[in-house]
């Protein structure tokens, strides 16, 4: 099964079409995902999307001056970190703390320094978001571990 997965989202719309089937797909087990990029790129609009597709009803916001976002009120936890203000050291620092988040029914989305490319070491989805043009972004996906690859392979269909 592919573990890899691209699309092109041409406008906003297309990447909420993206977070609800993504939602559908990480509702029942749920995922711990990592998503780098630009600032602006759109990860904090892919989160947000899907976190609604989940059912939050609070208002989902980026988390970057407070690191974690949690909600509970979606059909499984949602947490949703930024690491973006933390050092290199910093996230390294952290990766035992995010595995614990990585285990159990939970959706945990990581925004990740840009600078930070290390290895993530237990099983998760990354995605890469990047500018297109204008209102487009493209979103690519890659899985580790059987349930992420699983996840991933729907995505293809
Ligand atoms: N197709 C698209 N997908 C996602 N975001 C888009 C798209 N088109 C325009 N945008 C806009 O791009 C911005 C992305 O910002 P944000 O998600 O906060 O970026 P990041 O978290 O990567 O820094 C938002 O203002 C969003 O409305
Ligand atoms: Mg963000």
């Amino acid at each position: 099964m592919k573990n890899k997965y691209e699309k092109i989202c041409h406008n906003l719309k297309e990447t909420k079409e993206l977070a609800e089937k993504f939602a559908k797909l990480i509702e029942d087990k749920g995922c711990f995902v990592s998503l780098y990029g630009e600032i602006g790129a759109g990860k904090t609009a892919f989160v947000k999307l899907v976190a609604e597709a989940l059912g939050v009803t609070e208002k989902v916001t980026s988390p970057s001056f407070v690191i974690l976002n949690e909600y509970h009120t979606a059909k499984l936890p949602i947490y949703h970190f930024d690491l973006y203000r933390l050092e290199n050291e910093g996230v390294k620092t952290i990766l035992d703390e995010l595995r614990e988040y990585s285990e159990g029914r939970q959706a945990t989305f990581v925004e990740w320094a840009e600078f930070s490319q290390d290895e993530i070491p237990f099983d998760h989805i990354k995605i890469n978001v990047t500018y297109d043009e204008d209102e487009s972004r493209k979103y690519s996906f890659e899985a580790t571990g059987h349930d992420n690859i699983t996840i991933v392979g729907e995505l293809n269909k």
